[in-house]
């Protein structure tokens, strides 16, 4: 298949590249670099001994974006380009609806256009809002608690009116829970820019002695140890699942709509220690308030994508961090190491 993957050089997207790339894909790479380096595309490359066409382009333009449909026939597509910081959503409102929901409208204008109906979304958990209860299955209520959030419930609105409006479409939409880890090689991870607001990202540069100690926000939740529980999946495994999806779902027409998670919550601490195992080191930490808007816990149901698209998640705990270290101790400063 032809897979036009937007936001291909970033985190997420990156790690599917490569798994649908050893899976025999072809994929076409556009993302306009504003949250990623081109340098995870030369890791891509080399991890899969394969080359794909990469456009510099944002979904904000319109005849740039045309035009990669143009040069190339693409069978579907996995939209993941989008701005993602919820902090930063509250500050930027209108960055964030912009970016996000225009592209996504270009994107699928000109999708129509060439008659590609075939779509796979980024969504995310923050579409539950404050849950009530866990684990979260796909038919609870949704809301949303920030602008980014507000974004990612508006797309699969949209997604949804479009389908409603021509059944030709194959929507599927993927809710993420808290994706960590990296790729196995250490060539590959995530890179922030900045002072990461992740727990993860913040943990392992603790570790690698660029930030100086880890701020728990609270540890007064009703939960195993009083700090806040969530569903942490292994990057590696996320993409596994766009790959599944993508080959399961692709000429179905309709909205499938799937919790990507393992269904185990871990806490803040029980994080720090597992990361601590990896790295071999004790991290120092300090017991800080709560961080507004947060939730005690959350984590997902994920049966239905275990038996709807023959998918489950597989790498535990302590291989996320240990591949996170790996790729945080080798490359301290990412894809600038
Ligand atoms: P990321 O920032 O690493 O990747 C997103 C990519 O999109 C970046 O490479 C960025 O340069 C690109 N991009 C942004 N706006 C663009 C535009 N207008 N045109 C072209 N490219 C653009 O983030 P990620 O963690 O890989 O997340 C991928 C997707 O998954 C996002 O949509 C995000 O909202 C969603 N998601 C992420 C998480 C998470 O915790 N990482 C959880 C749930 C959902
Ligand atoms: C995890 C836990 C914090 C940082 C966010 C988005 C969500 C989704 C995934 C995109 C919480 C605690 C954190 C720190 C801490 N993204 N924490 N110290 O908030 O579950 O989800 O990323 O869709 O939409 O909201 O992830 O990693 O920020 O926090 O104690 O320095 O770690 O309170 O309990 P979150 P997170």
């Amino acid at each position: 298949m032809n897979i036009l993957v937007t936001g291909g050089a970033g985190y997420i997207g990156s790690h599917t590249c490569v798994e649908l790339l050893n899976a025999g894909h072809n994929v076409v790479v556009l993302d306009n670099l504003c949250n990623s380096s081109e340098k995870c595309l030369d890791a891509v490359r080399s991890l899969t001994g394969k080359d794909f066409p990469f456009y510099k382009v944002d979904l904000l333009d319109y005849d740039a974006t045309n035009r990669v449909f143009e040069e190339n026939k693409i069978d579907s597509v996995i939209h993941f380009a989008g701005l993602k910081a919820v902090g930063e959503s509250v500050k930027i409102p209108l960055r964030y609806y912009h970016n996000n929901i225009t592209g996504t409208l270009n994107l699928v204008d000109i999708m129509e256009k060439h008659n590609v109906y075939n779509i796979v979304f980024s969504s995310s958990a923050t579409v539950y809002g404050m849950p009530k209860t866990v684990p979260i299955t796909e038919d609870f209520p949704l809301s949303t608690t920030n602008p980014y959030g507000s974004t990612k419930l508006m797309i699969e609105n949209i997604l949804q009116d479009v389908y409603t409006a021509n059944n030709k479409w194959s929507i599927t939409l993927l809710r993420y829970f808290n994706p960590i880890g990296a790729h196995k090689s250490g060539t590959m991870g995530e890179d922030p820019k900045g002072i990461p607001n992740n727990l993860l990202p913040y943990v392992a540069q603790v570790a690698v002695g660029k930030l100086e100690k880890i701020h728990v926000f609270g540890n007064d939740y009703p939960t195993v140890d009083g700090t806040g529980v969530r569903d942490y999946i292994h990057v590696v495994d996320l993409a596994i699942g766009h790959l599944k999806s993508i080959e399961i779902k692709t000429g179905e027409s309709g909205v499938h709509i799937y919790n990507l998670g393992t269904g185990n919550g871990y806490s803040v601490l029980q994080i720090i220690h597992a990361f601590e195992k990896a790295c071999g080191k004790t991290l120092p930490y300090q017991i800080d308030p709560r961080r507004p808007g947060d939730i005690a816990e959350c984590y997902a149901n994920a049966k239905k994508a275990e038996k709807e698209l023959g998918w489950k998640a597989e790498r535990g705990i302590d291989e996320m961090c240990e591949d996170s270290w790996r790729w945080q101790s080798t490359h301290p400063d990412g894809f600038n190491s």
